[in-house]
C-alpha cells in the first residue's frame, strides 16, 4: 500500500502545557502506511524529538545562514532532526509576501539540507468563483517548482484558501479531479509523480470520506490537528 501522509499544521497555536497534554493524550492507531507529522512552534519541537512522528517547519529561511534577522535556516532544521518543512502555505503567501519563487527558493534551501518540502498551493474564493482554479494551480506549480528538484523529497498540498478554517470543504469529486489535475501537471511539466495531500477543514467528520478518494496521498490539517483525540481519529481513518 502506498504511504499516505496526516500532517498537522499547528500555526502560532499551543503553550506549553497544551503541548504536553497533546502529547500524553495522542494515541493513534498505528497504520505502518501512514506517516504522521507535526509542525509546532519552532520553540515546541524538542518536545516532538526522537518521536516516531515526523517533526515539521512550517517555513524556513531561502538562505542557508548569515545576517537575516527572526529567520531559521532549513539546514540548522534538519540538523536538530526535523523532517519536513510547509512550504508556500497561503498565510506565508498572503501575510509575508511570499511569491512562487519565493518558494521555489525555499524549496531548494530545503532539499540542500534534505528536508522534505510541503509544497501548499490553492485558489482564493474570487478565483473559484471565476473557474480560475486549473490555472492558478498551474502557474504555482510551474513557478514554484522546477526540473532540477529531487521530486522524492516533494509533497504538494492542495488547500483551496476559502477552505482553510471555514469549515467549508469542496465536493469530493471537485477535490479528486483536482488532485489528478495536480498529478497530471507535474507528470507533464517535470515527468514526475508527486504525492498529493488535501487541506482545508478536515475534520474527524468528513475524514472518512475524504480517505475514500483513490488518488489522495494524504491531508494537510490545521485546526482539528491540535486536539489529541480528533487528530487521532483523523489519523487512524486514513
Ligand atoms: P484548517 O487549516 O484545517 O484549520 O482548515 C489547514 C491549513 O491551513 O493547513
Amino acid at each position: 500500500m502506498k504511504t499516505r501522509y496526516s500532517l498537522g499544521n499547528w500555526k502560532m497555536n499551543h503553550f506549553k502545557k497544551d503541548v504536553l497534554h497533546f502529547i500524553d493524550n495522542f494515541k493513534p492507531q498505528s497504520h505502518c502506511h501512514v506517516q504522521i507529522g507535526i509542525a509546532p512552534q519552532l520553540q515546541h519541537a524538542h518536545y516532538f524529538q526522537n518521536r516516531e512522528i515526523w517533526l515539521g517547519a512550517q517555513n524556513c529561511s531561502q538562505y542557508d545562514s548569515g545576517a537575516y534577522t527572526g529567520e531559521a535556516s532549513a539546514c540548522s532544521l534538519a540538523a536538530e532532526g526535523f523532517h519536513f518543512c510547509l512550504i508556500g502555505h497561503s498565510e506565508r503567501r498572503q501575510y509575508f509576501q511570499e511569491t512562487n519563487e519565493i518558494c521555489l527558493e525555499k524549496i531548494k534551501a530545503t532539499q540542500r539540507a534534505g528536508l522534505y518540502s510541503v509544497y501548499c498551493i490553492g485558489e482564493s474564493l474570487e478565483q473559484y468563483q471565476a473557474g480560475q482554479t486549473q490555472e492558478i494551480l498551474k502557474e504555482q506549480i510551474k513557478s514554484g517548482l522546477d526540473g532540477e528538484l529531487d521530486f522524492t523529497k516533494l509533497l504538494i498540498a492542495y488547500e483551496p484558501i476559502w477552505a482553510i478554517g471555514t469549515g467549508k470543504v469542496p465536493s469530493l469529486e471537485t477535490i479528486e479531479q483536482t488532485l489528478k489535475f495536480i498529478q497530471n501537471c507535474t507528470e507533464q511539466d517535470f515527468q514526475q509523480q508527486v504525492p498529493t495531500l488535501y487541506g482545508g477543514s478536515v475534520s474527524s467528520q468528513n475524514i472518512q470520506s475524504l480517505s475514500e478518494i483513490a488518488c489522495l496521498n494524504g491531508v494537510l490539517v490545521g485546526g482539528a490537528s491540535l486536539k489529541a483525540e480528533e487528530f487521532s481519529s483523523i489519523c487512524s481513518a486514513l
